[in-house]
């Protein structure tokens, strides 16, 4: 992986699965453990996590501090876009498809499209995720690519389980900047918000299985609100079925005049 220009924490290094695959396995054990269980079935997460670890190695990041220890990760892949809000996948699921589908075609890709960024919870709130969206831009950067795209899980929707996602990803501070802590570092660094997506990612499972996860009971069908769902989830007891559509926030950070704009690995 070629040096990304970005600022790091004084030790801190970073490092590609390319570089240091010996990482793979706890970079994953660090990921997994933070999300809520029922976070962890999304099936196309299942079809095409491998992807991450078998091809696109160079695009999965992590940071370790000075004494070798996981910081922070970031995953993304590459996929076409055609550049305009209407051209943007329907979701997370969707842009995770494209990604599959352009890979197995061999569509020439422009974009890249973030995944996922975890900072250790014992160093939130240090800056850290901000290195790692700008790890993120500077290696679409690299690639020669003009956007990073986002479709963004907003860290503080799930207090806001019946506020529609059209409403909330415009919702804003007395200051003007977005209401989400996590909508508002990504506009920090550049991005533009698009629009809500109501169906981001989608997770289903039996009645049984969401027990398991969320460890509630179900005793009727219809909608619950559940710990660290960003929406409602909707039971049906006669089918057997949970569902959950995590709603998301797309975002896009443009990134051919970004240098004048957000010099990369500048302080915000
Ligand atoms: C999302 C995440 C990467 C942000 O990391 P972080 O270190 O907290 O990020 P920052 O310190 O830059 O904080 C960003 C903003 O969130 C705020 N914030 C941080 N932790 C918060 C919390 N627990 N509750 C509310 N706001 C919080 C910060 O104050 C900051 O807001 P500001 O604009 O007022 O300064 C981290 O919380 C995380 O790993 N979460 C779990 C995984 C996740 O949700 N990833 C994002 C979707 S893939």
């Amino acid at each position: 992986m070629p040096d990304l220009d970005v600022v790091l924490p004084p030790g801190f290094q970073l490092v590609s699965y390319a570089e240091r695959p010996d990482l793979i396995r706890d970079a994953g054990h660090f990921n997994g453990s933070i999300w809520p269980e029922f976070m962890l079935h999304d099936a196309v997460v299942q079809r095409h996590w491998h992807l991450l670890e078998d091809t696109f190695l160079d695009d999965q990041l992590v940071l370790l501090d000075a004494d070798g220890r996981i910081a922070a990760t970031n995953n993304s892949a590459p996929l076409a876009w055609d550049g305009t809000d209407a051209g943007l996948p329907d979701g997370w699921d969707d842009q995770f498809e494209r990604t599959a589908g352009d890979l197995a075609t061999g569509t020439p890709v422009n974009t890249l499209g973030a995944l996922q960024i975890v900072v250790d919870p014992a160093r939130r709130g240090t800056g850290l995720a901000g290195v790692m969206v700008r790890a993120m831009q500077a290696n679409a950067v690299v690639h020669g690519f003009g956007a990073l795209i986002a479709c963004v899980r907003p860290t503080a929707k799930h207090r806001y389980p019946l506020a529609p996602i059209e409403r909330y990803a415009f919702w804003t501070n007395e200051d003007g900047q977005p209401f989400d802590p996590w909508v508002r570092l990504h506009v920090r660094l550049g991005a533009r918000i698009v629009r809500g997506s109501s169906r981001a990612m989608t997770i289903r499972g039996r009645v049984a299985e969401w027990e398991g996860w969320t460890g509630m009971a179900f005793p009727d069908s219809g909608d619950y609100v559940v710990p660290f769902a960003a929406a409602p989830v909707h039971l049906d007891r006669d089918a057997d079925e949970g569902v959950y559509y995590d709603p998301n926030i797309w975002v896009v950070h443009e990134l051919r005049d970004s240098a004048q704009r957000h010099p990369l690995g500048s302080v915000p």
